[in-house]
């Protein structure tokens, strides 16, 4: 089988705009986008996993696979990704419908999805779709490569959100910082 990194490197040139990274995700940003997961954390849904770099990292808290469904659109990601991870739930569709597939009272949802690349009604409707599916208290963690938000002020204000800037990882490529988006009220 082809390593993640070359599938990887493929469909970037294959599909640039819906990858939209160099890379894959590294260690340490994989690390603090999995920051605070416990073996008791409840359910958990990822966006955009890729190859599982962040899946991973998810994995190393401790916890149990059964807990985790992902959302791809790439359909030789989730092929790698059965493959490679058998007791996690692959879904093959945008992360925008997940409402249709995942019961409300998520704890988290981990997201890798390059929403700066995506139009702003496509970023709201996908931030929106997350928080249908989050218990009271859920968090929604997004990395940019960016320096603002993917949601503008009114956005926010519309789906009743509030964003907390989170750690930067330099060790990244490239560099990328971690970003939490709760409730108001509830972060
Ligand atoms: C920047 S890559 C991140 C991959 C991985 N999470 C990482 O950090 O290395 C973005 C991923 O999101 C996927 N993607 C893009 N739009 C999506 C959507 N609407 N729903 C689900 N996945 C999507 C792409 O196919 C790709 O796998």
């Amino acid at each position: 089988m082809a390593s993640g990194t070359l599938i990887f490197l493929r469909r970037l040139i294959n599909n640039p705009v819906q990858v939209s990274a160099i890379s894959p995700s590294s260690v340490f940003l994989a690390r603090a986008m999995a920051a605070g997961i416990t073996p008791d954390t409840g359910r958990l849904v990822e966006f955009g996993p890729g190859t599982g770099k962040l899946t991973d990292g998810i994995l190393a808290m401790g916890l149990p696979p059964e807990n985790l469904t992902c959302f791809e659109l790439d359909p030789i990601f989730v092929r790698h990704l059965q493959d490679r991870l058998p007791r996690v739930t692959i879904v093959h569709a945008g992360a925008d419908t997940a409402p249709d597939h995942v019961a409300p009272g998520v704890d988290r949802v981990i997201s890798g999805l390059p929403l700066l690349s995506m139009p702003r009604q496509v970023r709201e409707a996908i931030v929106g779709a997350a928080f249908r599916i989050l218990a009271p208290g859920g968090v929604y963690v997004q990395f940019t490569y960016g320096q603002k938000a993917a949601l503008d002020p009114a956005q926010l204000e519309a789906l009743g959100l509030q964003v907390r800037f989170g750690p930067k990882v330099w060790l990244n490529l490239p560099p990328a910082r971690v970003l939490y988006y709760s409730r108001i009220g509830e972060g």
